[in-house]
């Protein structure tokens, strides 16, 4: 096999085998805490398609998966402080336990914006599952319940997160090195 094409020129931040083995942790500690519940997995597209499908692999329960689309970036790097519904869920939450899939909480303004939308739906319970976390950013702090890793102030791309759309299919996370 040649070398990755579009790998290139990202450098490594997590590989893939690490990922892996923290999605299965965090599969196994939502298992044990969702025990006698029905819980319904909202993944906030796109960026968290990916971690979705892992994560629901790695939970031993009974679930429903749901997608909301969201859009809080432009092309670039910058947060715009807005977030748009650009699709919603396709059923009623009233009364189940909604756990909210992120593939990173930056600013916290999408989540903060999310738990309250989804709060006014009447579930039993909303909490949030993040495969990244970068403190540094921080405008609104949010509760992460279920955390990944804590990364330092840089953008990264891979496992769904993208750069301007690229780069999602990457199998793990990293930085995009800028060019000549
Ligand atoms: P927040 O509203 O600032 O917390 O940002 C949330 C969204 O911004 C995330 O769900 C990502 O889609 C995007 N985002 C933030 N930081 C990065 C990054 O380093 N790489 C790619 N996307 C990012
Ligand atoms: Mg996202």
């Amino acid at each position: 096999m040649g070398a990755s094409t579009i790998a290139a020129n990202v450098s490594t931040m997590i590989d893939a085998e690490s990922i892996a083995k923290r999605v299965r942790e965090l599969g196994e500690q939502i298992t044990r805490d969702y025990a006698s519940s029905s819980l319904v997995l909202v993944c906030v597209l796109k960026g968290s398609f990916i971690f979705t499908a892992d994560l629901a692999r790695a939970i031993d329960l009974p679930l429903r998966v749901e997608f909301l689309g969201v859009r809080s970036y432009g092309e670039g790097t910058k947060s715009s402080g807005v977030v748009q519904i650009t699709h919603d869920l396709s059923r009623p939450i009233e009364g189940e336990d909604i756990l909210i899939v992120e593939d990173i909480v930056d600013t916290g303004l999408t989540i903060a914006h999310l738990l309250e939308l989804l709060k006014t739906r009447k579930p039993a319970s909303v909490k949030v599952c993040s495969l990244l976390h970068k403190p540094a950013r921080t405008r609104v702090v949010v509760p992460i319940d279920y955390l990944g890793f804590t990364i330092e102030d840089k953008f990264v791309v891979g496992y769904g997160l993208d750069w301007a759309e690229r780069y999602r299919n990457l199998p793990f996370i990293g930085l995009v090195e800028s060019s000549s």
